[in-house]
């Protein structure tokens, strides 16, 4: 079955949606690799599921997460670049934000952009391979004290479009999930009318699992 079986890594799997995502994957009997910069973070989700794999780092820093990747779990088949940061600020208030821009820009487009290009060799060389891309509604209607998040989140989209047509003959689905507004630590004390993050993860497997089923049916000319 299409969602058991795989090894699946979660940049950001320690928090929020990636959490939600990690007990899904794994309740449905998954080798799951999740990754954060935060150890302490990480090593507590290691006791609670001693399955799980961690990997602690900055995203920043993706050519050790990818060598990791190479040496010890060869047989990833679903990349979710989940991780990302928002920072609110105004432009005209903090004019010189240049090491929020950067840090900003790197961990939400940068570091998953080079991610699925660095481990595109390994996807293509496994069976039933995804890259899962978290982006925003905001690319659309963007948040006014938001402007660089909701900037990446636009190339993210952009990104994640671009990725299908180019994947689409080589055997790996690419998908956008677009959440609407979870209650998570990056939504702490703001917005109304948030999901849990169960009940995106419960919306985004029933769609994953159509999906990724009539692209194999396809596959196999039925
Ligand atoms: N919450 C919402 O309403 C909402 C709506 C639409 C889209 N999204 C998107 O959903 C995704 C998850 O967001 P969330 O709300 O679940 O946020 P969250 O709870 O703050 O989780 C973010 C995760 O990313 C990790 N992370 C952040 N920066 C990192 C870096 N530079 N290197 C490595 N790991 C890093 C964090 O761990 P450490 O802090 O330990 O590094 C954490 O595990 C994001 O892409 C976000 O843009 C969220």
């Amino acid at each position: 079955m299409i969602t058991v079986g795989n090894t699946v890594l979660i940049t950001g799997g320690s928090s929020g949606i990636g959490l939600a995502l990690e007990k899904r994957f794994l309740a449905f009997n998954n080798k799951v690799i999740i990754t954060g910069r935060d150890k302490a973070k990480l090593e507590q989700i290691k006791n609670e599921f001693p399955e799980i794999t961690i990997f602690a780092g900055d995203l920043s820093d993706e050519n050790s997460l990818v060598l990791y990747v190479e040496r010890q779990h060869s047989n990833l088949n679903i990349l979710i670049n989940n991780a990302a940061v928002q920072y609110n600020f105004n432009f005209i208030d903090e004019p010189n934000s240049n090491h929020k821009i950067d840090y900003e820009i790197s961990t939400n487009s940068t570091a998953p952009v080079k991610l699925t290009s660095l481990l595109l060799p390994l996807l293509l060389k496994n069976k039933n391979s995804a890259v899962i891309n978290v982006s925003n509604g905001l690319f659309i209607a963007p948040k006014k004290s938001a402007s660089v998040y909701c900037a990446t989140k636009s190339a993210i989209h952009s990104f994640s479009k671009t990725l299908r047509y180019q994947l689409e003959e080589k055997g790996i689905k690419a998908f956008e999930l677009i959440p609407a507004l979870v209650e998570t630590p990056m939504t702490a004390g703001r917005g109304k009318l948030k999901i849990a993050p169960d009940e995106l993860v419960d919306e985004f497997f029933k769609n994953f699992i159509l999906i990724m089923l009539r692209f194999i049916l396809v596959k196999l000319n039925y």
